[in-house]
């Protein structure tokens, strides 16, 4: 096995179609993926892969040596969403294509419908990496599980116990609506980070980076999400953008433990039916990372490597667990209670997130019945 200088992971996904309606991919679709990647292992583009899926949204997970936002990686799961859409296409799957916005590859999968996370680093002795992918939700949805491993300490004990983590972690938060980046240290401005990431429509963590003194290097990520706004591509509702993160674990960083620990709060999250509601996160194995009550509620798979050698080896299904099982129970409950709201607010989104859905056209068609008052 060769020893590489540095690997990089790249988790890419789209909504190709759905089987049937949103709720999840067809297996025929997955086939097609998965004999693109392993061609792409036979040229040597990619070292390793693994094709999953949550939800409607089918997940490329790849290692590879050639870094981050690397044109020839793009353009493969790019081509490999096209060949997936036109099998949907002839199928008749629900919105066959949905995510695949633009007409032509244009040298960066990035601002073209398909979400990517992905991260360069050197490997280290041992390297944990989990992707989480979220269905029916938005990329602030990982806001708060990121936050807490990486700055809560009632969530990670490690940040007071461990000498490699005390020093605490730099957040790069975006605000995607104006396209701006902060970055922001925690634990020394936590409430600054909380005051921006709250507002989880608007900002959004994008990075994670280990500070200087430590035992990573501090230009190597340690937790990436996506955060590609279809909405902003599209100019028209056409999906959610159901979001994906990478995040490497142990030795100097949260324990695979400590990243998995926020999932056991399902908190509310935008999305679910139609991409307007507010409902809670349930953490699923793959097996049940199925959207079907309500088109949701909103999932969040886990899967856990040990990345060696820019091989991703075989992955652990980490929420396939009894132990979320409470969490799952806590969110069938929350969905109960978000449910009876029905069209009302919060369960509906805030009008301002709605301005992203169909409803301005409903509003448009009744503007002029209005009278001053
Ligand atoms: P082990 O002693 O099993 O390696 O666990 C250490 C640890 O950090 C658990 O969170
Ligand atoms: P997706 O964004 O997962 O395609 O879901 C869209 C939708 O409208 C669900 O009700
Ligand atoms: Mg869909
Ligand atoms: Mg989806």
């Amino acid at each position: 096995m060769a020893i590489v200088a540095k690997t990089t992971v790249s988790l890419i996904k789209a909504d190709i179609g759905g089987w049937p309606g949103h709720s999840t991919v067809h297996p025929e679709l997955m086939k097609i993926a998965s004999q693109e990647l392993e061609k792409a292992v036979k040229s040597d583009l990619i070292m390793d892969f693994h094709v999953t899926h949550v939800g409607d949204d089918l997940e490329l997970i790849m290692t590879h040596t050639k870094g981050e936002g690397n044109e020839r990686i793009h353009k493969l799961a790019w081509d490999t969403f096209i060949k997936g859409a036109k099998k949907a296409k002839e199928m008749k799957l629900y919105g066959a294509g949905q995510d695949l916005l633009a007409d032509a590859f244009s040298g960066n999968i990035k601002g073209m419908g398909p979400g990517c996370a992905e991260f360069e680093f050197t490997e280290r002795p041992s390297e944990p990496v989990v992707a989480f992918m979220m269905d029916k939700t938005e990329p602030g949805a990982f806001n708060l599980p990121i936050y807490r491993m990486f700055a809560d300490p009632f969530n990670t004990p490690g940040l007071v116990i461990d000498p490699a983590a005390h020093a605490g972690f730099i957040f790069e938060i975006w605000d995607i609506q104006e396209d701006k980046a902060v970055f922001l240290n925690a634990p020394e401005e936590t409430y600054d980070i909380l005051a921006l990431i709250g507002a989880k429509s608007r900002y959004v963590i994008k990075r994670v980076f280990p500070k200087e003194g430590g035992k990573l290097p501090t230009d190597e990520a340690v937790a990436v999400v996506s955060t590609d706004k279809l909405f902003h591509i599209a100019g028209k509702y056409v999906g959610k953008d159901d979001p994906v993160a990478l995040v490497r674990a142990q030795s100097g960083l949260p324990a695979l433990g400590e990243i998995l620990e926020p999932f056991a709060f399902p908190h509310l999250v935008s999305g679910w039916m139609r991409g307007s509601h507010n409902g809670p996160l349930m953490p699923v194995g793959i097996k049940d990372a199925r959207c079907t009550r309500f088109d949701g509620p909103p999932r969040v798979g886990a899967l856990g490597f040990q990345v060696a050698n820019a091989m991703l080896g075989m992955p652990s299904d980490l929420f396939d667990d009894p132990a979320y099982e409470p969490a799952r129970k806590k969110a069938g409950e929350i969905a109960d209670y978000m449910r009876r709201h029905g069209p009302f607010e919060p369960h509906r989104l805030p009008m301002e997130d709605m301005e992203y859905t169909t409803i301005p056209e409903i509003l448009k068609n009744l503007d002029s019945r209005f009278k001053k008052v």
